[in-house]
């Protein structure tokens, strides 16, 4: 298995571009099967999860073209499978972002049913109930979702919790079908809005992403089209956590700073100094970290998908801090590692209580999912030493080339070789 290797201490320094949205990409590829046109997509990130969700559909006959410009061009006029093989499911959760849009195109589908995962048993109750109120009959058979429909309807719909993907799913599934479908509770996510945008570009009726009541009119047939996947706000807040622990000075260029507001926000609380244009943002960190305090919520609260890497800064602060998961019951997988490194960090339920450190050590760790791995090599960059990172395959999911991105910022990182 591939590794990274990291020697700690050095500042970072520069400017690099933010990759696409691997969030935003991965429902608007499984979008792309609502319609029988070709749909070309620019500034896809180049990660094992789009690999993956390629290989899904074009397991299921959908064509994939490469054109020599790096544009990818999706064809699912020939589409004649159903089916999200176990295979895939397994190593792409996000795979059930196809339940929606095979029911709504095609009246069925085979998904397999995803586990449990590192981060938590991760249920698709509020999908598979939504759908039904739409009309589709779902079983489960052999650890396979297995959902029919002759023609979904619309429907008034709340989900019983906020779901990014389900909120994705049934935007999808609502598209096609006979009247109108209103979806409350809905997820607010940037990256909802992308897709309801995606969608309404090539003739989907969808009002209101980005509010919890999103108001969808089906359509009869979509057109083909073209998509710009937008910036990753995940990735942006990742290198931008990096700087601050290593009281570095960084600009991310092809980002949309209004996406990262939060972040930013919890970032200036630290200490660092930030300035944003309207496709960029520096930041530049001077004095010791100050700590703060996080819960993690669904949009416009804290992302919990940036919660590791807030552990690392809180870890190395100057006093003591709270961080709250509220999204996900078991993301806490990170702190045994970091403890390891020497961050004295106790978790109780949902709480990590901080107290910050002056310095930590090198050390063998071994990441247990995305952004504990991410945070993994945040804790390397500033640790003294060498730290390896052991499965690093959770990495490559969701951070385009980040040993060459973190590289060309001055820091000491290489991949080891199987
Ligand atoms: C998406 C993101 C992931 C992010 C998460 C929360 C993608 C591909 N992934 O994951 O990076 O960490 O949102 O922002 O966009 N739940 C249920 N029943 C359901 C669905 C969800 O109980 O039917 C629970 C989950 O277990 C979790 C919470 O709701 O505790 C939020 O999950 P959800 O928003 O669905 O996460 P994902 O869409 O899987």
């Amino acid at each position: 298995m591939e590794k990274l290797k990291i020697i700690g201490g050095s500042r970072l320094e520069g400017s690099i571009e933010c990759s696409g949205s691997k969030n935003a990409a991965l429902p608007i590829l499984a979008a792309s099967i609502l319609s029988d046109r070709t749909i070309t997509f620019d500034n896809l990130p180049y990660l094992q999860d789009i690999t993956t969700m390629f290989e899904l559909l074009g397991s299921m006959g959908v064509d994939i073209v490469l054109d020599e410009s790096m544009k990818f061009s999706v064809d699912s006029s020939n589409l004649n499978n159903f089916e999200a093989r176990y295979e895939l499911v397994k190593t792409m959760r996000a795979s059930i972002l196809v339940l929606g849009a095979l029911l709504g195109r095609y009246g069925q589908a085979k998904i397999a049913l995803p586990g449990g995962c590192a981060i938590g048993t991760r249920p698709v109750n509020f999908h598979l109930t939504a759908l039904e109120q739409m009309g589709a009959e779902i079983e489960l058979d052999g650890g396979y979702i297995v959902a029919k429909a002759k023609k979904l309807s619309g429907a008034d719909i709340t989900f019983g919790g906020v779901t990014v993907t389900g909120t994705e799913n049934l935007i999808m599934a609502a598209v096609l079908a006979d009247g109108k479908t209103v979806l409350r509770n809905a997820a607010r996510e940037p990256e909802v809005v992308d897709l309801a945008n995606f969608l309404n570009s090539i003739g989907a009726k969808i009002e209101g992403a980005g509010t919890d009541e999103i108001r969808i009119t089906g359509v009869a047939e979509l057109k083909g089209g073209d998509c710009f996947i937008p910036s990753d706000r995940i990735e942006a807040g990742t290198y931008l956590a990096a700087a601050t622990l290593t009281k570095g000075c960084i600009t991310i260029n092809k980002v949309d700073p209004n996406r990262l507001e939060n972040i930013l926000s919890k970032l200036r609380l630290c200490g660092a100094d930030i300035k944003t244009t309207n496709e960029s943002v520096s930041i530049e960190m001077n004095s010791d970290i100050n700590p703060v305090d996080i819960q993690t919520q669904p949009f416009p609260g804290f992302p919990t998908d940036m919660q590791a890497q807030f552990t690392v800064i809180n870890a190395l602060s100057k006093g003591s801090s709270v961080i709250t998961e509220n999204v996900f019951e078991n993301r806490f997988m990170h702190v045994q590692e970091l403890v390891r490194m020497g961050c004295n960090i106790s978790i109780q339920g949902k709480n990590a209580f901080i107290q910050g450190v002056k310095a930590i050590t090198g050390a063998q760790v071994m990441a247990t999912d995305l952004r504990a791995s991410a945070c993994l090599i945040l804790a390397g960059l500033c640790a003294e030493g060498e730290t390896i990172v052991d499965r690093i395959y959770h990495i490559d999911r969701g951070y385009e080339r980040i040993e060459e991105k973190l590289s060309y910022l001055g820091a000491n990182i290489v991949r080891l070789p199987r």
